[in-house]
């Protein structure tokens, strides 16, 4: 029984019993349910710890795609539970918090992508990986951090292309494959605070650091990087590359992952403008942040929030995506 608590605040919050062990708990309840817990790299180190796959956008849809779990549970954001859903209608997508949203996904409203597509019919859409169920129903091909530049690739010369809602990713990628693509106007909140003179300050102080930047973030931060890529590509560089300093330029999660596999190196988060706010940190994103221990305990115990997608646009959503799986096949190979 859902009960209206749980409706109100978009997640369950019962009490968690005392004496139990919450990680064996939890790892019992995914075995006795056929559950797999799917993470991204931006969640909270314990929640990573506990999943059985912990990736960026791209390797979390593959994951999704082929799994033979019952229910799959996304610690992550709304949008990637969506994903998840459309690609496995017949499964059960939890998510931990239906508060999870994402800024740059809410930066484009169907309504208003629909209205731009209609003024240029001539444009073929590619939207990012963060975007509702009904952006990737207007969409041609849905791309995420790791696979644009090879996807944009894909298209033909001279094809007209209109790319959101990221306008940082899209200038990125008009800039390494000499596109001019349509861009849309959207961003990412936690991306578009990172601070250039304070990143420059800490270049300074630590000169042989390298500095690895997220794509989402703006040119001026771009233009500073010694490396730009998804998530699972800038952690694989601060692995292979031979420096032991390394200024990151992405929500601070992704830190737990790099020291993880590299103990020994030294990993710097990136400030952004606002560190002087007591209790503010900015380079956290406050929705990936909502998915704890305790919302897993429960979410796996109760089987709710569950994410559901409206099969009209299921339908419609799942075109783009399954096209960036089969083109991304090529990229992995
Ligand atoms: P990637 O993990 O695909 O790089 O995406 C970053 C992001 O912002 C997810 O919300
Ligand atoms: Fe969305 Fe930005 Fe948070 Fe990623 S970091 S989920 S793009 S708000």
């Amino acid at each position: 029984m859902i009960k209206d608590s749980w409706q109100e605040k978009g997640y369950v919050d019962e009490p968690i019993p005392a004496n139990i062990d919450i990680k064996a708990e939890i790892r019992r309840m995914c075995k006795e349910k056929n559950a797999v817990i799917l993470a991204h790299y931006y969640t909270e180190g314990a929640v990573q710890d506990i999943a059985d796959f912990v990736g960026d956008s791209l390797a979390l849809a593959q994951w999704a795609a082929k799994t033979d779990a019952d229910i799959i549970v996304m610690c992550g954001v709304h949008f990637m539970g969506e994903t998840n859903k459309i690609l496995c209608p017949d499964k059960k997508v939890l998510v931990l918090d239906l508060n999870a949203g994402c800024s740059l996904a809410d930066s484009c409203n169907a309504d208003d992508l629909k209205a731009f597509i209609e003024e240029h019919p001539d444009h073929k859409v590619v939207s990012y990986v963060n975007t509702t169920a009904a952006v990737k129903a207007l969409t041609d091909v849905v791309v995420t951090s790791s696979n644009a530049k090879f996807i944009i690739d894909s298209f033909p010369q001279g094809e007209k292309i209109i790319f959101g809602p990221d306008k940082n990713l899209g200038g990125y990628i008009n800039s390494v494959t000499g596109r001019e693509m349509l861009l849309w106007n959207g961003g990412c909140h936690v991306h578009g605070q990172f601070s250039l003179p304070k990143i420059l300050q800490l270049k300074a102080d630590h000169p042989n650091a390298k500095i690895l930047v997220h794509p989402e973030c703006p040119a001026p931060i771009q233009k500073i990087a010694d490396v730009i890529g998804s998530t699972a590509g800038l952690l694989k560089y601060s692995i292979e590359n031979e420096s032991t300093e390394f200024i990151v330029a992405t929500e601070s999660g992704i830190l737990h992952e790099m020291q993880k596999a590299c103990p020994q190196k030294t990993f710097i988060p990136a400030p952004p403008e606002t560190t002087e706010t007591v209790g503010c940190s900015c380079n956290e994103c406050s929705f990936m942040k909502l998915n704890t221990l305790s919302k897993l305990y429960n979410t796996l115990k109760y089987e709710w929030p569950t994410v559901e997608v409206d099969p009209a646009i299921s339908e419609l959503a799942i075109r783009p995506i399954n096209k960036m799986l089969e083109i991304s096949k090529a990229l992995k190979s």
